[in-house]
């Protein structure tokens, strides 16, 4: 076969097709031969060559024809604008948290732990197992399938004190990670344009489901040691407001813990305000060098809005949490699950249940407690030995995070920037806060892959930080 004369009939069709009409019938192949002298393979060559580029079309038994070439349009939905009107809040953009990197790049901004951190062999045997039971073929209850509830709900009954009644598992309700728990607490019990007291810095994406259920928030600042008392109950009078949003165990992005006696003063000023403490409980399998004991174990007045998360300890894929409430409280979360999800994948309740009620799962979270603190001492280590300009207040006794104060004044997306221009990517404190940032901050995960680099990216992060100076 010529593959010259198969390109110059190529290029001869071309300037013939330019000419005709969508729909237009070319002369037949035997035509062709005699018109390219060439042979039948040769020109049935440069007809599929024109076809694979959707210029031609061949109809079998009926000849090739000229195909409408569909031109880009610029596509205009300036109308939708028109039609939906202007939002009551612009719709802020994904975390940076929740980007995407190459494998080479060493990866300071996630929240989700690496594989390595996960029970793999666990969580693929209960999918295999889930995937035969009853569960992959049948709807469980809006509020969860009723033994994870039990679960859920036997996990926080452990740390509750004498005297005080634990949670039942009809205080449970499942969801499909805790991220839509929040949103429909703010929805369903705060509401639009009501106040919702929060830590300052706190997490991003609780801001996020609250500014998107349009409720107001309301700062308060929060330290190594948790919010200050008398802050509190002065945010409580003046705004009215009838719930606090708080993580009291390694908090993201702080990793504060809270005292016992801390944790005692914060729920008081709640009761004493009428009012819910909605405790996110979300590094409950992620202590270090201490064991959460959640609030919520002490009050069994409905007055703290529990959730507690195995999305990030489990697996990322099971995507499954729990929000533990009472009374009406309850009733109003559960009547808003019901609107938004209706359910949770049975599929991925018996997974986890079959995960957490595994031998091998305490086994697993003994290691990854070694694990966690070897991977935060290398990062502690390798912070103080190459990039001293970054302030680290406490290490953190348990959680993913260290929360790093730069030198005032420091640009901190010029140095985000430069770091990913080195292949190191780390998280601007700035989306933490809920107003104004307190400073320049960074975050640093050690859940990341490769904690083998910890020690080089925190080399480059010193002299990004030398360069910034
Ligand atoms: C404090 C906090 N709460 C809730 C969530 C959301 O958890 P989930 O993945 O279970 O939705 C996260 C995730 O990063 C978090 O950091």
């Amino acid at each position: 076969m010529d593959n010259d004369s198969s390109s110059r009939i190529v290029a001869r069709l071309r300037e013939i097709i330019s000419t005709q009409a969508p729909g237009s019938k070319l002369p037949s192949t035997r035509a062709l031969v005699a018109e390219f002298q060439a042979s039948p393979v040769t020109v049935q060559k440069a007809l599929a060559t024109l076809a694979a580029q959707g210029l031609l079309e061949s109809r079998p038994g009926v000849g090739t024809f000229v195909r409408a070439v569909r031109k880009a349009r610029p596509s205009d939905y300036g109308w939708q604008s028109a039609a939906l009107g202007s939002p009551s809040a612009l719709p802020s953009s994904a975390s940076t948290t929740m980007r995407s990197v190459s494998n080479e790049a060493i990866s300071f901004h996630s929240g989700y732990p690496d594989r390595e951190l996960l029970p793999e062999r666990l969580v693929r045997a209960a999918l295999a197992r889930a995937s035969r039971s009853d569960a992959a073929l049948s709807r469980p209850p809006v509020a969860g399938m009723p033994e994870l509830q039990s679960w859920f709900a036997r996990e926080l009954g452990t740390a509750t004190p004498a005297g005080i009644n634990p949670p039942s598992p009809s205080d449970v309700i499942v969801l499909p990670g805790s991220q839509s728990g929040l949103s429909s607490i703010f929805s369903g019990l705060v509401g639009r344009g009501q106040p919702l007291l929060i830590e300052s810095p706190s997490y991003w994406g609780a801001m996020l489901a609250a500014r998107n259920a349009g409720v107001v928030l309301v700062p308060v600042p929060s330290g190594p040691d948790g919010p200050d008392p008398e802050e509190l109950s002065r945010a409580f009078a003046r705004t009215g407001a009838r719930m606090f949003y708080a993580q009291p165990h390694y908090a993201n992005p702080t990793g504060a813990q809270w005292s016992p006696a801390r944790c005692e003063e914060v729920l008081e000023i709640v009761r004493r305000n009428g009012a819910f403490l909605i405790e996110d409980d979300w590094a409950h399998d992620f202590g270090i060098e201490s064991t959460p004991v959640p609030i919520a174990a002490r009050d069994d007045a409905g007055h703290v809005i529990y959730l507690r998360s195995l999305t990030k300890s489990v697996s990322p894929a099971i995507r499954v949490a729990a929000v533990i409430a009472r009374g009406p409280a309850r009733d109003r979360i559960l009547a808003q699950r019901g609107a938004e999800t209706m359910y949770v994948s049975g599929l991925l309740q018996a997974a986890a249940l079959d995960v957490v009620t595994q031998p091998g799962w305490q086994t697993h979270l003994r290691g990854l407690r070694q694990q966690l603190q070897a991977r935060r001492d290398l990062l502690v280590t390798g912070i103080r030995e190459h990039a001293p300009q970054a302030h680290l207040n406490r290490i953190p006794r348990g959680g993913l995070n260290l929360w790093l104060r730069l030198p005032d004044g420091t640009d901190l997306d010029r140095v985000s920037e430069d770091c990913e221009r080195a292949g190191v990517f780390v998280a601007a404190g700035t989306e933490w806060f809920p107003a104004e940032p307190a400073g320049p901050y960074l975050r640093l995960n050690f859940s990341g892959p490769n904690p083998g680099a910890f020690p080089e990216g925190a080399r480059i992060l010193g002299q990004v930080l030398g360069q910034h100076g």
